[in-house]
């Protein structure tokens, strides 16, 4: 038997096939069931027992070497197909798969489209940030809580460097820069110490709005609310004004909406309140302007700001806030 092994094992040192028939018949003719190397493991129970160990050996070496020439000369010819096809000039090429815009970036983009309907432009400002545009210039007082290293993230070495913790900066900005009147949206990333969660992160999106001009009202503020939030939600929503405190706004509020998930029934997302939390408002306090060199005798305002995540999680439904970092693509692909 061990000399039918070794000629065996030269014929397959000769195996040839150019195509998938001719292996397949290569198959037939050594490993199926009535094949030349499985006839040769039928017989084997007529070797004698002394002899049973070398030949067993033998033979299952032979098998697995059987395999192997067979998967080689199987990838061989697949190779050369695909070579040969990708040599085709006239074949169509393969399709791109087209990405999707990101939840964020969505609706980000509807913000700021509605908001230019009404006038106002963009702005960018920096995300590494001194005390003066983040807190100082904004009215926080010395000891707000906001200034604390377990709120903001600050440079060791440098007090004065931070990172932006609201977009809010970017109106002092604006201010120091531009005459009124100011118009002006700013959407942008903002850093603030806080633990991931499914409900807050450490960075996150805002958009604020200014307006400064003479005789601006707090009923500009009003119906600005009114249009954007009929314009993003639809014209049912209704608003509520909720007083409220911000160090750069003077009056401040805080916008509700009605509930869009339950109707104003009644849910776990609105708490059963039947109002959602939307955003900050308020006219721009009088020690801003004049922080800036805007007078406040001639001049008022008013200001807004809002997170994206917030509003990107009740217009889709999204229920953990970690989801619009993570990127995985079974979540992004379902916006388009
Ligand atoms: N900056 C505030 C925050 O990060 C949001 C805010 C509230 C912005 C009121 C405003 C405003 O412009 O008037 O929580």
């Amino acid at each position: 038997m061990l000399n039918t092994i070794d000629k065996i094992r030269e014929e397959i040192k000769n195996w040839q096939a150019e195509n998938a028939e001719q292996l397949e018949a290569i198959r037939i003719e050594y490993l199926s069931k009535k094949g030349k190397i499985s006839t040769l493991f039928n017989d084997f129970r007529n070797v004698p027992n002394e002899l049973k160990r070398e030949v067993g050996k033998s033979l299952n070496e032979l098998k697995n070497f059987a395999t192997e020439e067979l998967n080689r000369l199987k990838e061989e010819f697949s190779t050369q197909e695909t070579t040969e096809k990708s040599n085709d000039l006239t074949m169509p090429a393969m399709p791109l798969k087209l990405g999707t815009r990101h939840p964020i970036s969505l609706v980000r983009n509807e913000i700021i489209e509605i908001f230019s309907r009404l006038g106002f432009t963009v702005s960018e400002g920096p995300e590494i940030e001194d005390d003066w545009h983040v807190f100082s210039a904004l009215n926080f007082p010395e000891e707000h809580p906001a200034r604390d290293m377990q709120d903001t993230f600050f440079i060791q070495q440098n007090p004065d460097v931070l990172l932006r913790t609201h977009t809010s900066s970017v109106q002092v900005h604006e201010m120091e820069e531009l005459e009124p009147p100011i118009r002006t949206i700013t959407p942008g990333r903002v850093f603030r110490n806080e633990a991931i969660s499914a409900r807050a992160h450490c960075i996150f999106h805002q958009i604020e709005a200014l307006y400064i001009d003479e005789n601006v009202s707090f009923a500009d503020l009003k119906q600005t609310l009114i249009y954007f939030v009929k314009e993003l939600f639809g014209k049912d929503v209704q608003i509520r004004l909720r007083p409220s405190y911000f160090p750069f706004t003077e009056p401040s509020a805080e916008m509700d909406i009605s509930c869009t998930i339950c109707n104003s029934k009644g849910c776990t997302v609105c708490k059963n309140t039947g109002w959602l939390e939307i955003l900050g408002c308020g006219m721009v306090d009088p020690n801003v302007l004049d922080s800036s060199n805007i007078d406040s005798k001639k001049y008022t305002g008013f200001a807004l700001g809002m997170g994206v995540e917030r509003i990107a999680m009740l217009k889709y439904g999204i229920k953990d806030l970690r989801l619009f970092f993570e990127n995985d693509v079974r979540f992004l692909d379902q916006f388009k």
